[in-house]
């Protein structure tokens, strides 16, 4: 019998290879950050989510030093029995004080906050409409709840609505992602929290990709909200990317956030974050709350990018954010142009489905106020030799006809 599972799961990966789907894992050396060392060599870094470069941070790096004799590494504990410390308690005052919320509750990881949070609020007999590109841990959770469901079209508020209205369940949610994690672009949160306001659904807006970088201050996503009179709004941030550390918050009224203690099982089963990390974010938002300089590089950054890639005529995705997709479509010619492209000197990776949908096989390029502007010169000039000895390139398609 082991053999014979052992067998199905041989197949199982000899499929995924032919497919062109296989993953693997690659151990990084050292720090992330604009480079980064793998195989012995020397890349420049397209790959990480330290959209402000606060990941190594010698900021979050000494408050992390200095708080690490007081408080230890490991939390020991769930946050209902002795995990939670005073830096976490401070941290959630101050992620509730920075987007105007009531309150905020903090979980080991936004996958785990997504996964117990959704399933704690909606039920069966609910309906919840969510956007078709959402990521998979809020596609987990909405299948979690045992609520009713629809996918709408991407980005369409309108689309939303439309299947609120025709949902004749008690209570409605409308679940989306503030920046989509594989595209880049951003949701239209106003026209959604409006559609939601007049349905008088639960609003739950994902923020991992947004927080830190949105707005004037990084935190525009992190407010979204429909009115003060309106049914709950609820927004869920991560610390794994733009701040620098990891952990999540999900943030909303005191009574949805007490409830959520009760009966969210990923925050009452689960070993808190350590405090440290709830250290290290509490720098980075020192650090945002100081200057905006960061957030400046980073966009001066995204926009050299999209310029000089689209002088190149590569088919960039409409993006105004970190995330900035080159589509590809195949999934082997996927490969191998994020092949080249390392072969350059830039690390940057293919997605490929299940992640995006089938036949949207991408680069998923990331940009970092880490970066310079000769890391920026060195990517497009490495796409653009990638996309030639592919013969992919969009202007020199004849050379390999
Ligand atoms: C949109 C979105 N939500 C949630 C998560 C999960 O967050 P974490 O990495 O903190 O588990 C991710 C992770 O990439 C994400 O892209």
């Amino acid at each position: 019998m082991p053999l014979a599972y052992r067998q199905r799961l041989g197949e199982a990966l000899r499929a995924i290879d032919r497919a062109h789907l296989r993953r693997w894992r690659e151990a990084r050396a050292g720090a992330q950050g604009a480079t980064c060392l793998a195989d012995g060599r020397t890349l420049r870094n397209f790959t990480s989510n330290d959209y402000l470069g606060l990941a190594a941070h010698p900021r979050l790096a000494a408050r992390v030093a200095a708080e690490l004799p007081a408080q230890g590494f490991g939390s020991g504990a769930s946050a209902l029995l002795s995990g939670r410390s005073s830096l976490h308690a401070e941290l959630e005052r101050r992620l509730a004080q920075l987007t105007g919320h009531d309150d905020a509750l903090l979980f080991s990881s936004g996958y785990l906050a997504n996964t117990g949070c959704l399933p704690a609020l909606a039920a069966r007999g609910d309906f919840i409409a969510h956007d078709r590109l959402n990521h998979a841990s809020l596609i987990d959770g909405v299948l979690a709840s045992g609520a009713a469901h629809r996918r709408y079209a991407h980005g369409d508020a309108a689309a939303a609505a439309a299947a609120i209205a025709a949902s004749a369940e008690r209570q409605a949610f409308l679940v989306t992602e503030s920046v989509f994690s594989m595209d880049g672009d951003v949701a239209p949160l106003d026209a959604l929290a409006h559609a939601a306001h007049r349905a008088g659904a639960v609003f739950y807006v994902d923020d991992a990709h947004g927080c830190g970088i949105l707005g004037a201050d990084g935190f525009a996503g992190a407010r979204a909200r429909t009115t003060d009179e309106g049914p709950e709004h609820v927004v869920m941030v991560t610390f794994g990317k733009a701040l620098g550390s990891s952990g999540a918050a999900v943030l909303g009224s005191a009574e949805l956030v007490d409830y959520l203690v009760q009966r969210a099982r990923t925050y009452v089963y689960d070993t808190a974050l350590p405090a440290v990390c709830a250290a290290a974010v509490l720098e980075a938002l020192d650090m945002l709350a100081e200057d905006t300089s960061l957030l400046s590089r980073l966009r001066t950054n995204i926009a050299h990018f999209r310029a000089a890639a689209a002088g190149l005529s590569l088919p960039l995705g409409a993006s105004s954010t970190p995330v900035q997709p080159i589509m590809i479509g195949d999934d082997a010619r996927a490969l191998a142009i994020a092949a080249a492209v390392r072969e350059a000197g830039c690390y940057v990776r293919a997605i490929r489905p299940p992640t995006v949908p089938r036949g949207t096989a991408r680069l998923r390029i990331v940009i970092s106020a880490a970066h310079g502007p000769a890391d920026i010169d060195a990517l497009v000039d490495a796409l653009d030799q990638a996309f030639t000895a592919t013969g992919s390139h969009p202007c020199r398609q004849d050379d390999h006809a």
